[in-house]
């Protein structure tokens, strides 16, 4: 096992770390909390577009908890995993509402805010309030799972809690105040940019000498997962109703199912479905567009678009407003939807 594996990446993440990135050099628990939500399943390259504009509209988590939800989807548009952007703004009511407006210090609290996971309160009460807590994201469990040779199945609650207290035990023990940031943000760095997942560059690694699956000369068998997830698959029609001046009807999706909150066109299991929601006289004017995949994490969509012009006033649903092109930027819309609205 490393010797002093704690400040070899402390010591590493000084001058190889990534220490300009918009969200660090800062202790503000807003801040960090912010780019730790964005970053759970969002390329850094996204959040650095993505994190200056939210935070320009909302500078303060009082800002974000006055804000309507509406309007917080809307920003998030184009970063996906909606419950994200839901949890958010609710986290933000209860950080004013039962916090006084300060985010809670400890990882404990932390935990207990809506969106925010183990790893995640571990990320924020490490790097802004120097706590002793392990982080344990995909990058970080790679790390780990790699220097300690860990082959324990992951998939397995058991071993996935024996990697977290592995992963507590190689925390940094002195001058906490320096190292727990520094370390947090260190072991991210590695996962992210030398130790990943296809051909790692262990030869800039500054755990290569006591690395366990170095000296096997297999990194990429770690870290061992065997469940894969079951994917289900769903076909959508989607009714693309426009007037003649091209705003199109839009309602927003019930919560919960797909896209929860955003605004989308009218959806429906088949064709026939959509065909009964558009009044007859407009039967021979539906026009099929090309059918084609979204992806989501645990399904695969087939969405079949049908565009269909008609006067404002033929509309027979009851749910949704007909909008204008120039509303659709503010509103959250799923990626496929935005796809079509802009290509059209
Ligand atoms: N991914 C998750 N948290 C991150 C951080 N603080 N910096 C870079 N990438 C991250």
């Amino acid at each position: 096992m490393v010797m002093d594996l704690a400040g070899q990446v402390v010591t590493w993440q000084k001058t190889h770390g990534r220490n300009d990135l918009p969200w660090q050099n800062t202790r503000d628990p807003y801040r960090v909390w912010l780019s730790e939500v964005m970053l759970q399943q969002t390329q850094v390259a996204t959040v650095l577009d993505y994190f200056p504009r939210f935070l320009d509209r909302f500078p303060t988590v009082a800002s974000l908890a006055a804000a309507h939800l509406d309007e917080v989807l809307g920003l998030w548009s184009g970063l996906g995993y909606y419950s994200r952007a839901r949890n958010l703004h609710q986290c933000a009511v209860d950080v004013v509402g039962l916090h006084g407006g300060r985010f809670p210090a400890t990882a404990q609290l932390l935990q207990s805010l809506p969106g925010i996971g183990r790893s995640t309160a571990a990320a924020i009460a490490s790097l802004c309030f120097a706590e002793r807590v392990a982080i344990l994201d995909g990058n970080v469990k790679r790390v780990l799972t790699r220097v300690c040779g860990f082959d324990a199945d992951l998939a397995n609650a058991a071993n996935e809690r024996r990697l977290w207290d592995l992963a507590t035990q190689l925390l940094p023990n002195r001058d906490l105040q320096h190292a727990m940031p520094r370390y947090t943000q260190g072991v991210m760095d590695l996962g992210a940019t030398v130790c990943t997942a296809k051909k790692p560059d262990c030869s800039v690694c500054p755990l290569a000498q006591s690395c366990v699956a170095r000296a096997q000369a297999q990194p990429e068998r770690y870290p061992v997962k065997t469940r894969k997830l079951k994917r289900s698959s769903q076909s959508i029609w989607l009714l693309w109703a426009q007037t003649g001046d091209a705003s199109v009807w839009l309602s927003k999706r019930p919560t919960p199912g797909v896209w929860a909150g955003l605004y989308c066109f009218p959806l429906f299991d088949n064709r026939e479905a959509l065909e009964a929601a558009v009044p007859a006289g407009f039967h021979s004017a539906l026009l099929d567009t090309p059918a084609f995949t979204h992806v989501l994490t645990h399904k695969d969509l087939h969405l079949h678009p049908v565009q269909v012009e008609m006067p404002s006033s033929a509309m027979a649903l009851s749910e949704g407003g007909w909008l204008a092109a120039d509303a659709w930027p503010r509103l959250g819309l799923p990626a496929p939807v935005r796809k079509l609205l802009l290509q059209a």
